[in-house]
């Protein structure tokens, strides 16, 4: 066997987004397309001679195929090793699990997340570095910029890799250790969460509902849930890894996870209900006929973190996304400890994670995470949540209220314009932008503007500046709207609109979200000329 290496013309296009290269995987079969962007990776990087690298992915279609690709251009690069999950398939929290437990060099996730899948769906990659961590955007964009470069990328002739059986084999001179997808994250989590109080509530019937959403979850759930915590079997609904999920939207939110929210909401509803994306980094947890949102979740947990032993010392603080409601700060503030607003994207916690700023992190867009790993984590998430239900013996609905009553409540939603006309986007965002500077000062359905910017962050660690974050109209009652353009989508483009209303009065504190946010609905609408611009009377997705 010999390496080969081959001459290639640059592709258009290949730049990392929110997270990793997207693209549908037409895209990706095309000759050469993956190759390119490997070696783009590679020639990015410094020092991995003779290093470890990891590699997987959620099992997507496409996904076995690239692992083989990836471990033959690893051996020709002159990595030292690869450890690649059973099958090619490790969650994305496992492979940040897998880098820092084995001190790999960096690692490869295959995954275009909660983007559907299939021959006709999404595919994706991206490259985290040594910390277990989504790249920085200094390597992203050495990355990108040697894609528009390339010339020629080196691969090994050697055969494929029986990627179903454990243990070692070899590829030229670079050893292959196909690993057990899930031990290693399993006995991570068994060191965070009391497992002895959890396997005692499901032994005293208390029942749970987890979708798989048939991607990569289910077979973590299935060995911590059924196997290790005694649920019983059938607790993990979709729980086998389907290359094209099914032919759903592996995306946990009450409208995707709609089999969920039925069974959650039906007469013979479990106590507890939780869903996973299709690389098993998001979460949505859900309570009898009542279902969280992601940013009340991120305030419970950190609330409450002392009753986990993972956490039993406290936490040094709290970092969220800017679009993500200030719940978790006025939680932080009781607490004591700092609370930070980064642009949307995992990739800038890691930073604050490292330096041991921040302990817990979390998203509107599903994710919560610790400094156990360095990426989000779904089922982390769903075990936090249930060692608190058994440790405090209270339902979720009586966790979020409690929480509510406590800090006072952040009525919180998310409105999505799918599939737009990106033009149109664009043009719907630079008006926002215009209006900026008038808008101080000003009153707006009776709500006074207080700030209105563009989010821009200065990493508090490194010191890296990351403008145009997403426009902020920030009222001087503490609501706020947002909108930005997401940076994960791979058809057209969607607007996010993000609203956020704060109610410190106990007697209002329960209304349904859509009402309490009817006026920033409309001044939203109003402000960013929403149908005008887009043709779009009506958001595709609400969260
Ligand atoms: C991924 C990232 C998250 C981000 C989310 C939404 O899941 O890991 O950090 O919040 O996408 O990003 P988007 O740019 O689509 O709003
Ligand atoms: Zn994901």
């Amino acid at each position: 066997m010999s390496n080969q290496v081959v001459i290639t013309m640059p592709f258009e296009g290949q730049q990392p987004g929110t997270s990793g290269l997207r693209k549908s995987v037409t895209v990706f079969q095309q000759p050469a397309y993956l190759e390119n962007f490997v070696q783009s990776i590679f020639d990015s990087l410094e020092g991995y001679q003779g290093k470890t690298l990891v590699v997987g992915g959620d099992g997507r279609f496409h996904n076995r195929s690239a692992v083989q690709t990836i471990l033959k251009m690893a051996a020709a690069n002159g990595f030292g090793k690869v450890l690649v999950g059973q099958n090619g398939i490790l969650s994305t929290p496992a492979v940040s699990c897998v880098i820092r437990k084995y001190q790999a060099f960096g690692g490869i996730v295959l995954s275009a997340s909660h983007n559907p899948g299939g021959p006709d769906g999404d595919f994706g990659i991206k490259y985290n570095i040594a910390n277990g961590g989504p790249a920085p955007e200094k390597i992203t964009e050495a990355i990108y910029a040697s894609t528009q470069t390339i010339r020629e990328y080196r691969i090994s002739d050697a055969t494929d890799i029986d990627l179903n059986r454990l243990g070692s084999a070899q590829i030229d001179d670079m050893q292959v250790e196909v690993i057990d997808s899930v031990a290693d994250y399993a006995e991570l989590m068994q060191g965070l969460f009391d497992f002895d109080a959890i396997r005692k509530l499901f032994s005293s019937g208390f029942r749970m509902c987890f979708d798989g959403m048939s991607a990569v979850s289910g077979p973590y759930a299935k060995a911590i849930l059924e196997g290790m915590l005694g649920a019983p079997k059938g607790t993990v609904i979709n729980g086998e890894p389907l290359e094209d999920f099914g032919g759903l939207h592996p995306d946990p939110n009450p409208v995707n996870a709609s089999q969920l929210i039925e069974i959650m909401n039906g007469k013979d509803a479990p106590d507890f209900g939780a869903a996973s994306d299709g690389d098993a980094d998001r979460n949505m947890v859900v309570g009898r006929n009542f279902a969280v949102s992601p940013s009340d979740s991120l305030a419970v947990l950190a609330a409450n973190a002392k009753l986990v032993p993972g956490y039993r010392n406290g936490i040094a603080g709290i970092a969220r996304s800017m679009p993500t409601s200030t719940a978790a700060d006025r939680v932080a503030k009781a607490l004591g400890i700092p609370c930070y607003e980064t642009p949307t994207g995992w990739k800038f916690f890691g930073n604050l994670l490292d330096a041991g700023k921040v302990t817990i992190c979390g998203e509107e867009s599903y994710g919560t995470g610790s400094n156990h790993v360095r990426e989000k984590d779904g089922v982390w998430a769903i075990l936090f949540w249930l060692n608190l239900l058994a440790a405090t013996g209270k339902t979720v609905e009586e966790l979020v209220r409690e929480n509510w009553v406590q800090f006072g409540r952040s009525y919180y939603s998310r409105h999505d314009y799918e599939s737009i006309d990106s033009n149109d986007a664009n043009g719907l965002m630079k008006n926002l932008r215009e209006k900026l500077p008038s808008l101080a000062g000003q009153a707006l359905r009776g709500y006074q503007v207080d700030v209105a910017d563009d989010f821009s962050y200065t990493d508090p660690v490194d010191g890296s500046v990351s403008q145009k974050q997403g426009v902020r109209i920030i009222f001087t009652n503490g609501s706020r709207i947002v909108f930005r353009l997401s940076g994960t989508g791979t058809q057209g483009a969607t607007l996010r609109v993000y609203l956020e209303r704060f109610e410190g009065d106990q007697a209002r504190i329960n209304e349904p979200s859509q009402e309490a946010l009817a006026d920033l609905i409309a001044i939203a609408n109003e402000l960013g000329e929403i149908e005008a611009r887009t043709g779009r009377s009506e958001p595709t997705v609400v969260t």
